[in-house]
This record gives structure tokens, sequence and C-alpha cells, in this order.
């Protein structure tokens, strides 16, 4: 899958530079056309020419060397970009728009999907500013790559380890195997809780946190697929797909239905409330010594609706039980008239609602897969996985 791309790849000054050497051989064994591109902070650790030798092209450290106007031409056919190790500062410029070196003119001047496999220090990785900046890039759709937890340069032990140069490859071939499985396809995805109005602040929630909603909506997009993501407000980064933003699970009935039609699937991940406050108050209801009674009425089952009325479409669900696992599943699965569901021990301790991870079984009319614990962007790809099978052989 990789033979013949063209890849940049940007390197900034950290240890993890050395590293970069090794991807750079493995991509140049995989038969790709790199292109290295190097911030002066990188040179202090690997010298150009080990890039030169390894990619048969003239290391870029500098914009204006060529006589040139490198940053437009070399990303003119390029393929992807990766920076790989990426630094806080590069990452910082980069999420501001900053174009002061070769490498970040570079990206700029991109139309490329851009991946990061960032290398720096745990405190520095976990600065509410470097945090910041990856979201940002994130919700402009750019792919990271780790970092992962080991062992530091400093002697320490954390989180802000480069992946190796393995992983980085996988990824990168992954990425390019599935990046038009789901091209001019419309997926639908609801993520979140929704909201029951009690009167003008108060409200009924639950603690769904939208996490898997949005890592579906990322593995989506990244196979090509136009994505539409409908959810209540958070503060999750949509990454660079349309987001809708709802309240109720009337208002997520509605915007599901506008785009039904159109869509080729739904993926309903939102923790939808199964009943509204009929006697709401417009404005705040003031407290006295007496009970206060709210009349809850059931909402429309918008997935059992969907079920009802779909001509091609392909329906997935989540099913979120305390008990009976499979069989309260399956009964979702038949009910509501799905291609598969994904069941949630609600009781699991290493994942679920505000986790980054899962664990959770795919149940479909014939089969019953359970998968191990893994994080819901991992979940998300095999979820992605199933529904572009299903899509393809349709
Ligand atoms: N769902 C929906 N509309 C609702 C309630 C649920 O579309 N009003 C969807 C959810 O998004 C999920 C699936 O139906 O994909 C199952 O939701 P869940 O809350 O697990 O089950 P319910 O059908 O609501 O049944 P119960 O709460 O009794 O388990």
């Amino acid at each position: 899958m990789l033979r013949n791309k063209q890849i940049i790849l940007g390197v900034s000054g950290s240890i993890a530079a050395y590293k970069a050497v090794d991807l750079a051989s493995r991509l140049s064994q995989a038969k790709t056309n790199i292109k290295v591109v190097m911030t002066k902070a990188a040179t202090a650790f690997v010298t150009p020419l080990s890039f030169s030798a390894i990619s048969g092209h003239t290391t870029v450290t500098d914009l204006f060397s060529s006589g040139d106007i490198t940053h437009i031409n070399i990303t003119a056919h390029a393929d992807c970009i990766i920076i790989a190790p990426a630094t806080a500062n590069t990452i910082a410029k980069l999420a501001n728009g900053i174009g002061d070196n070769a490498l970040t003119s570079i990206v700029l001047a991109a139309k490329c999907p851009l991946f990061i496999a960032p290398a720096m220090n745990e405190r520095m990785w976990l600065n509410k500013a470097t945090q910041a900046n990856v979201a940002l890039l994130r919700g402009r759709g750019v792919l990271f790559i780790g970092p992962r937890i080991g062992a530091l340069a400093c002697g320490d032990t954390g989180i802000g380890r480069m992946a190796e140069p393995d992983e980085i490859i996988n990824y990168l071939r992954d990425f390019f195997i599935r990046q038009n499985q789901l091209a001019n396809k419309h997926i639908i995805i609801t993520a979140g809780g929704t909201e029951e109005i009690i009167d003008s602040i108060r409200f009924i929630g639950n603690r769904s946190s939208g996490k898997m909603g949005y890592a579906l909506a990322e593995a989506a997009k990244a196979r090509g697929a136009e994505v539409t993501l409908i959810a209540p407000p958070s503060e999750l980064t949509a990454p660079g797909v349309r987001l809708v933003n709802v309240r109720t699970a009337a208002d997520m009935h509605q915007a599901v239905l506008e785009g039904f039609a159109e869509a080729d699937a739904v993926i309903m991940s939102a923790a939808v409330s199964d009943y509204h406050v009929a006697n709401t108050c417009s404005s705040k209801i003031k407290k006295n010594n007496k009970p206060l009674i709210l009349r809850l009425e059931p909402n429309v089952d918008i997935l059992e609706e969907l079920g009802k009325s779909k001509e091609s479409q392909v329906l997935i669900g989540f099913a979120a039980e305390a008990d009976d696992l499979i069989s309260n599943a399956q009964k979702k699965l038949v009910a509501k008239n799905l291609d598969f569901i994904i069941a949630n021990d609600i009781n699991q301790r290493a994942g679920g609602f505000a986790s980054n991870n899962n664990q959770a079984v795919i149940i479909s009319n014939n089969d019953i897969e359970p998968l191990p614990l893994m994080t819901k962007r991992e979940l998300a790809d095999i979820i992605i996985d199933r529904l572009s099978a299903i899509i393809s052989n349709t």
C-alpha cells in the first residue's frame, strides 16, 4: 500500500530524531518516495546527510537554499506529511499557523493528510497549552500517532515517548488501505447524552461523555466518509466533520431524520433519554416546602423508528446493559431491526462512560464477537471495519 506514495517526513528537534533515521529507512524499503524536511534544532541531533543518503533527495533545512519556492513545490504531489518526532514547539506552531521554518511553512502550504508522532517529556505533553494545541489540530483532522508511555530521554518514565517506526509504518499502511473505503458515503453518528428540560436552567441528563461517538466520527472520516456528527455541546473537538449540536432527544430525533434519506448508515452511540418532562416550566422553578412532581412521558425511540422505515441504510446501535448483556442486546438488535449492535456492560470497571477505554461485544444476527478491553478509538476502527464490510457487500 505504501509503494510509490510521495511522503514528506518532517523531523523536529528531539532526541527521538535518531528514530526518524530508522523510519526513513523503512519507508524507503517500502518503496515510497520520501523527501525529508528538518528544523534547525533537528540538525543538532542527526545530520541532514543521513536522510539525504537514505531518501536519495537533498534534505530540506532551509526554505531559500535551493532558490525555488520549496514549500509550494514540495507539497504539490505529496500523499501525506508525517512529522516524527514532533516537539511541543513544532506542534504549537502548527496549531497557530506559524510558518517560520521550512517544515512549518511546508505544512501551511500542504493540502494532504498530516500525521504527527509527538516526542517530549511527560510534563510538556500534559501541559494544558500542548493539550489545547493537540485538540485544535485534531479538530482540523490532523492524525496523532502516539505518544506512548515508556522511558523518556530525561530519565523519567511516562507518556511522551515517540511511537516506534514499526507502529508508524503500520498506521500509515492502514490509513492508505482504508483511505477511500467509505468515499462518497454519508454516515450519521450520534454521540453523548441528551438532556431533557425541566425549567429554564435545569435538565435531566446522563453520564455519557460522547467519547465513543467522537472516536467513531474520526474513524469514519479517516476512511473518506462524509460524516454528520449529532451531539449535545461538549468540550470534545469534532474531528473535522460536520457537527450538529442538539440537546433534547426530540431535537436529536429531528436532526437524524433530516439526514436519514440521504444517509448510507446511522450509528446511534448517543445515550438518548427514554423520557421527557411533560410539565416543563419556562422560567426557573421556585422552591417551596411541598414535593415537586415531574411527569415523565416516553420519547420516540429514534433507532426503532429508523429500523421500521429503513431502505438500504445500515443501522448500528449500542446497548448499555446492567444485566444479561448478550440476551438484552440481542432483543434490541431484533426489535430495532439493526445490522449489528455493540453491547456494553455498564458495570465494567476498566471502561465505561467517561473512560477512554471500552470493552464491548459486537452482536449481529449470526455472530457474537466479544472484544478485549481497548481504547474507544481502537473499538471505533473495528466498528467501522464491520460497517465497511457490509457497505461494500451491498
Ligand atoms: N435509542 C434511541 N432512541 C431512544 C433510546 C435509545 O435511538 N429514545 C438508541 C440508543 O442510541 C442505542 C440503542 O437505542 O443505540 C439502545 O439504547 P439503550 O439505552 O441501551 O436501550 P433502550 O432501547 O433505551 O432500552 P432500555 O433503556 O430499557 O435498556
